[in-house]
């Protein structure tokens, strides 16, 4: 049997998705991985030599299933058990309880925990992103394809144009011309996610500044961006025009949803152990940007990240794929949220430890 060295077992379980908690034989937690810290809203510092009474007091089916275990002597799962947490949160976890039968400090139990409504929707995006990114792949290929006819149609009509000196049929030579240059734009951000990523330290509230100034100045002099940053941030490894080109097309949607006088708050934030479709990020940084407009359509609520989906006479529908496949190439995920009459689409981007 092939042994796993301390420490890389230690690694193992402080990166894994599956929360793991250890108990002694008086129920007193002695270990806990981040995942699990993350899933609890506890931290290991507080609950260390705590029992599981006083670690989940509102569920105390659960320190009695770690009782039942120690006095089986055997492994057994509990599915779909719901764990009340503080705040009245209520999380519903598969669970995994295994004693230790010899260990030489005494006895001892391995918990696994897999929260099953987080699982469940990190695989549907997850499938979801596959089915966008065939999609994407698709379009992509067809914009290449329609750029070089492209090309030779608008050459020809400009030689036609020229011959038409004077002549009254030039209004049919500009509609081509017009139309074709109107067809290369937009095969021309069809194709922008393809380009090369180039990684450098980026300064996220530079970035918003920019995006800000930019559609302040495409907009309404009544529209109005409130900044609420956490100047504590530190700097992510990204792509500075990547990240600028999957803010501004989520700020220009805001900026159409909420109309004349409409309200657009741009919030950054911290947040410490966070899951990100399916791995464990110690650090990462949330980007909120949050309109009072009605919200998205509820009949495009489950594809709108989908390109091509669009309830604007105008739109083209590749503002949120594209924002998606950007911020997905940096390792971050983009979800949308509809309470107390905001519109919020969270991002967030893990943070290089290291950096
Ligand atoms: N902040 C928002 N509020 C309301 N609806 C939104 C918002 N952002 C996006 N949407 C909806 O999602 C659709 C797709 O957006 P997008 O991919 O950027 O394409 P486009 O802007 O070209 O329509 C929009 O047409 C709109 O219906
Ligand atoms: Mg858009």
């Amino acid at each position: 049997m092939m042994t796993i060295p301390a420490e890389r077992a230690f690694q193992l379980i402080e990166n894994i998705y599956t929360s793991v908690m250890m108990f002694d034989g008086t129920l007193r937690l002695t270990a806990i991985n981040p995942a699990g810290e993350n899933l609890l809203s506890i931290s290991s510092r507080k609950v260390l030599g705590h029992t599981a009474y006083e670690i989940v007091p509102d569920s105390p089916g659960f320190a009695d299933m770690l009782q039942r275990a120690l006095l089986a002597k055997r492994s057994f799962t509990e599915w779909g058990m719901n764990l009340k947490l503080g705040q009245g949160r209520l999380v519903c976890v598969d669970a995994v309880f295994t004693p230790m039968l010899d260990d030489p400090e005494g006895e001892a139990l391995i918990v696994e925990l897999i929260d099953v409504q987080s699982f469940n929707r990190a695989r549907r995006e997850e499938h979801l992103s596959v089915l966008h990114e065939a999609a994407r792949k698709s379009l992509q290929g067809m914009a290449h394809e329609i750029k070089n006819p492209l090309g030779g149609l608008r050459g020809a009509a400009q030689l036609l144009e020229r011959e038409l000196d004077g002549s009254e049929l030039r209004e049919y030579t500009r509609i081509i011309i017009s139309e074709a240059d109107r067809l290369r734009s937009l095969v021309d951000r069809m194709l922008v996610p393809n380009s090369k990523r180039t990684l450098s330290h980026v300064n996220i509230h530079e970035v918003l500044e920019y995006v800000q100034s930019l559609v302040v100045a495409e907009a309404d002099a009544r529209l109005r961006v409130e900044r609420d940053y956490d100047p504590s941030l530190p700097p992510v490894q990204a792509d500075r025009t990547q990240l600028i080109q999957a803010l501004l097309n989520i700020v220009r949607n805001a900026v159409q949803a909420t109309g004349v006088g409409g309200n657009i708050t741009l919030r950054t934030r911290i947040k410490r152990n966070c899951t990100i479709r399916h791995r464990h990020f110690k650090m990462a940084v949330q980007i909120d940007i949050i309109d009072d407009g009605p919200g998205v359509a509820p009949e495009i609520e489950h594809d709108m990240f989908y390109p091509l989906v669009t309830t604007r006479s105008d739109g083209t529908g590749l503002g949120l794929s594209i924002a998606q496949s950007l911020v997905r190439a940096h390792n971050g995920s983009i979800e949308y949220e509809r309470t107390d009459g905001k519109t919020c689409f969270h991002i967030l981007l893990p943070l290089n430890e290291k950096s």
